[in-house]
């Protein structure tokens, strides 16, 4: 192998490069980008890859999710605190279900860039370049916006960094306080036309906390009650940013991608001799892969000797992304291939982006089929004796109609009501909690299963 520098990806070949007019221009504001400071810091990412680590032992849950693509139109400070209010409901409830610790990772303070199956788009007879991300260009359809304009880049970093000082703000200065987000799921139960359903775990959970506090365990005495880890990650996909925000950790001399704790390689950006996986192999930083149809067991092994050649547990997340009726066919292979070369992953399992459908002139995903690819996914590591380790989900704290069915059975008509988002459709914040209580009667049914497999390897 050749040796890597955080901009060796430049002689490899590469996929999804926006067609900047003016190259002079781009290089000046990787330039600048170059001398401002990180974003994230190695040891928090070094923290993260131990906690995922944890996830690869079957001890803990990966939760990841939040926006298809952050926008700059969106950045406010309600729509922040409106996914971190649901993401932290989502994890207690997945934390009490798997008696696990939960790693929250946000695909947010970062994820800008979006890969696109088609380099232009037509509307009404007019062809212009695909909308790539506000990272990249800009979703009107103009020409003028569709340029690929480098100040973008200026402006996605500014942005990362004021979430994440809002999103650090929130996790350690009272906000997370496990009280305050167990009153908001109690909030969410009783309004919820599922809330028979959802009503036992609710209550398991206020008499545990109800016991702490008896105890003398509150808030007040205990900081894990009051504090939470969350991270960030996104799609490392314009990679002359991310090479502008590689630096060196001045405690350990290794490189670290610094524009977010995690980031993972794309599911049409993963060819072993490609640019993406070319620059991901040279960082530390805990990475993710998407897995799609088209990978084959011995590309997936291919992958992992090059992404994690010293098979440390933590550094590799695998995240399959099939479709609710493909899962059940692809997933089994690559599991096995997985354990056969006794490889050490986090299986992750991504619902959203096999299960994009058009309804009413519109890009969609019915509930049913995501949660339906969930199980399925459960069903295949209960069969193949693997840890379900996490899910990966396009999400919002919004009351957006961007996916149809959950709970409150949004019809295809209803989609036009607010559909929001830049990208992908995402779960609204009824429909994302409803999930994680779904998922939590599959980790709790997964965990039944367990003690079986630890006694046999005990
Ligand atoms: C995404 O996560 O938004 C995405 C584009 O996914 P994938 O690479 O799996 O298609
Ligand atoms: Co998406």
């Amino acid at each position: 192998m050749t040796k890597w520098s955080p901009n060796s990806w430049r002689t490899k070949p590469i996929l999804q490069v926006p067609a900047y007019p003016d190259q002079a221009a781009l290089a000046e504001t990787e330039k600048q980008l170059a001398t401002y400071p990180p974003l994230v810091f190695a040891g928090e990412a070094r923290k993260l890859k131990k906690q995922l680590a944890a996830v690869a032992n079957g001890e803990a849950f990966l939760l990841q999710g939040g926006d298809c693509a952050e926008s700059f139109a969106e950045h406010g400070a309600d729509n922040i605190r409106d996914f971190f209010r649901v993401f932290l409901q989502m994890s207690v409830v997945l934390t009490y279900a798997g008696a696990q610790p939960v790693v929250k990772v946000g695909r947010i303070a970062g994820q800008f860039a979006k890969p696109r199956s088609s380099d232009n788009e037509t509307k009404d007879g007019v062809t212009l370049p695909s909308y790539r991300g506000d990272i990249i260009n800009g979703i009107e359809f103009d020409a003028k916006s569709r340029i690929p304009d480098p100040a973008r880049q200026e402006m996605a970093y500014r942005q990362s960094a004021a979430t994440l000082n809002l999103l650090r703000a929130f996790a350690q200065g009272g906000f997370a306080n496990l009280e305050n987000v167990h009153k908001w799921m109690l909030g969410f139960v009783s309004d919820s036309p599922q809330s028979e359903r959802y009503e036992a775990l609710a209550n398991r959970i206020t008499e545990t906390i109800d016991f702490m506090r008896a105890v003398g365990i509150t808030s007040d005495t205990n900081f894990a009650l009051r504090e939470t880890d969350f991270y960030t990650s996104h799609e490392a996909l314009l990679l002359g940013y991310e090479e502008a925000l590689t630096r060196v950790d001045s405690t350990s001399g290794d490189w670290y991608a610094t524009s977010g704790h995690m980031i993972w390689i794309g599911d049409r950006t993963r060819q072993p001799d490609h640019a993406h996986i070319e620059y991901c192999r040279g960082i530390k930083n805990p990475l993710g892969l998407k897995c799609g149809p088209s990978l084959t067991p011995d590309g997936l092994i291919e992958l992992i000797d090059v992404l994690n050649p010293e098979n440390e547990p933590g550094r590799l997340t695998l995240i399959a992304r099939y479709g609710h009726d493909k899962v059940g066919e692809h997933l089994p292979k690559l599991v096995r291939a997985v354990e056969r070369e006794g490889r050490k992953v986090v299986w992750s399992c991504d619902p959203m982006h096999g299960n994009t459908i058009t309804a009413a002139g519109y890009k969609t995903r019915p509930f049913d089929r995501i949660l339906g690819e969930v199980q399925s996914f459960f069903d295949v590591h209960r069969a193949e004796g693997t840890h379900p380790g996490g899910i990966h989900v396009e999400m919002t704290g919004k009351n957006v109609t961007e996916c149809t069915g959950g709970a409150r059975a949004i019809r295809d008509e209803e989609l036009q009501d607010r559909y929001h988002t830049h990208c992908d459709p995402r779960l609204n914040a009824d429909q994302a909690i409803d999930l994680a209580f779904l998922v939590s009667e599959l980790l709790k049914k997964s965990k039944a299963d367990r003690p079986v497999r630890q006694a046999v390897s005990a």
